[in-house]
Order: C-alpha cells, then structure tokens, then sequence
C-alpha cells in the first residue's frame, strides 16, 4: 500500500546522509540527488521496497531499474563485463553513464529491480552526496528517475517534493543537478555495443574511448526498455518543436540570440541558453519545462536545437516530450 504521510526532507550535510542511508537499508524509499539527476531510491535486495518504486512512480513492472553502486568491484559482483565494457567503465565511471551487461547469477538483486531480464543496467554516478549515500547504504541501491511515470525527470529537490507530495519517504537535498538530463544507456554484450538512450554522456566521446561507432537502436525495435518508448518526460501543455514563429497563447522555449518572430505574442518566454551552449540548456531543460508545466499556455513554442554533442540528447527528450499521450 502506498504510504500517506509527507516524506521527510533531510539537508546534504553528514548527519542527513546518514539518515538517509539507514532508512534505505531499512526498506524505505529514498530520493536522493546524482549529478544527472534525483533517483528513487530502494535497496535493491529488498523486494517490498523496489516493488513499492513500481507502485509510487506508476511504472510498469516489465519496465527494469537502475542499479546504482559505489565502485567498480560492486559493478563486478552484478555484471559481466566485456573489453568494450571495461573500457567505458574505467573511462568515464563514476559519471553520467549506465551499462547494460549480461546479469550475474545468484546476485540476490530482487528479480522485478531487472524486470526478470537476463541484463542488468549499472551505474557509478560522480556526485559526491550519492557516492557517499551510496557508501554508506552498503547495498546495490536501485532508482529510476524520481518523477511519477512518464513525466519530467527531476533536477531539483522542488521537482521531487511536488512530484510526491506523499509515496516515498525520504528525500535528501542535494542541490540542482549539475547535468540535468539522465545518464547515456549503453548496452554492451556479445551482439556488440548499442547506444540504447542518449544522455548525458555524448555519443562521441563513447565513440572516440572504443574507437567504434556505435549503432542506436531505432526505439520501436527496443526489447524491454519501454522506458525508451515515445511519450515520456511529458509536460501537461503540448510542445510544438522547430518552431521558428510563436502563435499566440503559446509559451516559448528558445536557445542562442537569434529573433524569432511574434515572439511578443508569447505568454512566458524562457531561453536555454543565450549564449547557445549545449551544456547550459542541458542543465535548465527540465527545470524550465517544470516551470513552464505550470503555466497555463496553450503549447509550449520551441525553436531547433542544433544536433551534434549533448544536442542529440536534448533533442531525443524534446520529442518524447512532444510525442502523442
Ligand atoms: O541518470 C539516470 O540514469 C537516472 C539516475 C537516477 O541514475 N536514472 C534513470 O532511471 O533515468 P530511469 O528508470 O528513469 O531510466 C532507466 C532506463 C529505463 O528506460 C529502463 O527501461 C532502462 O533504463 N533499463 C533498465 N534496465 C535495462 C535493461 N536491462 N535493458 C535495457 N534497458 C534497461
Ligand atoms: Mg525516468
């Protein structure tokens, strides 16, 4: 049953780590920041508490979690790595990036934490209050994103406490997050090594350590990640993408300091990114989306966003945004 009771919110300071850290081992459901950002955490061993994630979030049981450790010898004790994965992982772990490997017997992760697939997605992530929360829960920690199913991720302590008023119960406040989109999905396994969702690690730098490129998955093909699928990180207000005028009644969402026209005509106008860095409007994307949730517009106007680098990534979480409920 879902809990009614207000999560508790606790400071990233030490004392409120460590809080946070025995209450997920206690079978309580925690949110915690990455630098990416906020998980829903549970203790991956513990198969009330990852069920009640399922329960919470409003996400289906085939859809598979996160599981999130502290070093490499942890990853070691889930996964099977092979050169291509041992190579991601010393390159760019901890940081924003989840490798899908081959599951490990007898790793006593509660079966619906990997939907009961034979893979298993892994992550190291850099942000200091996870590595130490993570330290000290001393149990694989399984998360997906901390929103309700299908809704905008969270990238701030805010998004997470409106996103549940009530459900989970403890939230650790670790500040905005600092990359603000979710980490690169990388599966990596004898069929080779697939990109399966772009994030906050760029494709070509996953490229340039394997010295490969590396094949998407078109996402009507992908197996059990229906995470992937179409509508997701969805704002109530439609989105309307390249739009190069503002019809009105329309919010807009702009990037770099060319005009677009009627942009007068705009109920809120946010900019990414004014000086037109990738980085900058990775970081603001979910939050302005957030805020622009909350206005009331008839579609939410956004003008392209160049492609290369984390522009692949912003522009994959636009169109699910924008793809038909
Ligand atoms: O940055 C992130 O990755 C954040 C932070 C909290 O770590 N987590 C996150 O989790 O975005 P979530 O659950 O929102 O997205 C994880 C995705 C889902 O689409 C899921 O389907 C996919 O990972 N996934 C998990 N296990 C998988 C597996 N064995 N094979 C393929 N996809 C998998
Ligand atoms: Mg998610």
């Amino acid at each position: 049953m879902v809990s009614h009771i207000n999560p508790i919110l606790l400071e990233g300071n030490d004392h409120g780590v460590q809080q946070a850290a025995y209450a997920l081992r206690d079978g309580k459901l925690v949110a915690f920041p990455t630098e990416t950002v906020y998980g829903l955490g549970a203790n991956a061993f513990n198969l009330r508490a990852v069920s009640r994630i399922y329960e919470v979030k409003g996400r289906p049981s085939f859809n598979p979690l996160i599981l999130h450790v502290t070093d490499f010898s942890a990853a070691e004790r889930l996964g099977y790595f092979n050169l291509y994965a041992r190579s991601l992982a010393s390159t760019f772990w901890p940081g924003p990036l989840t490798l899908v490997l081959p599951c490990r017997k007898g790793t006593r992760i509660s079966s619906s934490a990997t939907a009961g697939l034979g893979t298993i997605a892994i992550r190291i992530p850099s942000h200091p209050l996870a590595r130490r929360f993570l330290e000290l829960t001393g149990v694989p920690v399984a998360a997906p994103s901390a929103n309700r199913s299908g809704r905008i991720s969270s990238t701030r302590v805010q998004h997470v406490s409106s996103a549940f008023v009530s459900g989970i119960d403890v939230i650790l406040d670790g500040g905005p997050a600092s990359i603000g989109l979710e980490s690169t999905i990388v599966s990596c396994d004898a069929g080779g090594v697939t990109l399966l969702r772009p994030g906050g690690l760029i494709r070509e730098e996953i490229e340039h350590c394997l010295g490969i490129p590396i094949s998407t998955v078109p996402v009507s093909l992908l197996p059990c990640a229906p995470g992937q699928l179409s509508s997701h990180y969805a704002p109530r207000a439609v989105l309307r993408l390249n739009a190069t005028h503002v019809v009105p009644g329309e919010a807009l969402l702009t990037f770099g300091s060319a005009p677009v026209a009627e942009s007068s005509c705009a109920g809120s106008c946010l900019n990414l990114s004014p000086s037109g860095d990738l980085k900058e409007a990775a970081s603001n994307l979910f939050d302005f989306l957030h805020f622009l949730d909350k206005e009331v517009v008839s579609a939410i106007a956004v003008v392209p966003i160049p492609s290369s680098g984390l522009g692949e990534t912003i522009n994959d979480r636009l169109r699910r945004a924008a793809a038909p409920r």
